[in-house]
């Protein structure tokens, strides 16, 4: 199963991935890794583990559709079977979506359908729900919507900050996103 990554931060759920692959424990094959924004730390450690890369500027294009447009000419050309969205901030077009088949994973650490958007950690916090967690879905072209494959829940501690707390729903996260690809591979590959 090939997969192409898209980050826009640091990719420590991508790098979770790399290293399941690595260490023979995921049977994917990393096509490519592509980030919205140039200088992405994602991007930066990909390309020391060997991975071709990419970078689809947002801002060097003159308008949503031309970049959505870009990226995906982009990502077609590594001919992925499913495009993971992995800490990618931007939201794609439903044009994109179809040309990969519906096959756009996202992962996002609040449970689904709570807490959507850019700050699902610091929103469920200043809620003040006892439990959140992450949720790794099939994304359609809304905001962190459509169907969910897997969820997990953590528990929200006394004196908890946006930080740690996101800390601690990534170390979930990076499991949960990983064991997803691990299942979707052996469907995938079952099918060959
Ligand atoms: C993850 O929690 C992801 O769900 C969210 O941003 C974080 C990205 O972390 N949208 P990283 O770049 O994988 O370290």
């Amino acid at each position: 199963m090939r997969i192409v990554v898209l980050v826009s931060g640091t990719g420590s759920n991508l790098q979770a991935v790399i290293d399941a692959v690595t260490a023979g424990a995921l049977d994917v094959e990393i096509a490519a890794v592509g980030a919205d924004r140039p200088g992405t730390f994602g991007v930066e450690r990909s390309a020391a583990a060997g991975i071709p890369t990419f970078v689809v500027d947002f801002k060097a294009y003159p308008d949503r559709a031309a970049w959505n447009a870009a990226l995906t000419e982009t990502v077609a050309a590594y001919a992925p079977d499913v495009v993971v969205s992995s800490g990618f901030m931007r939201i794609v077009s439903a044009g994109f979506i179809d040309a990969f088949g519906g096959k756009y994973l996202n992962t996002h650490p609040a449970l689904l359908p709570s807490f959507p958007g850019a700050h699902g950690v610091r929103d469920a916090l200043a809620y003040g729900v006892k439990v959140t967690g992450c949720t790794v879905h099939w994304a359609d072209a809304g905001v962190d919507t459509g169907p969910i494959i897997a969820q997990e829940a953590v528990a929200i501690e006394d004196g908890e900050t946006e930080e740690s707390l996101h800390e601690r729903i990534k170390v979930v996260e990076r499991r949960l996103l990983v064991s997803t690809l691990a299942s979707l591979a052996a469907a995938h590959n079952g099918r060959k």
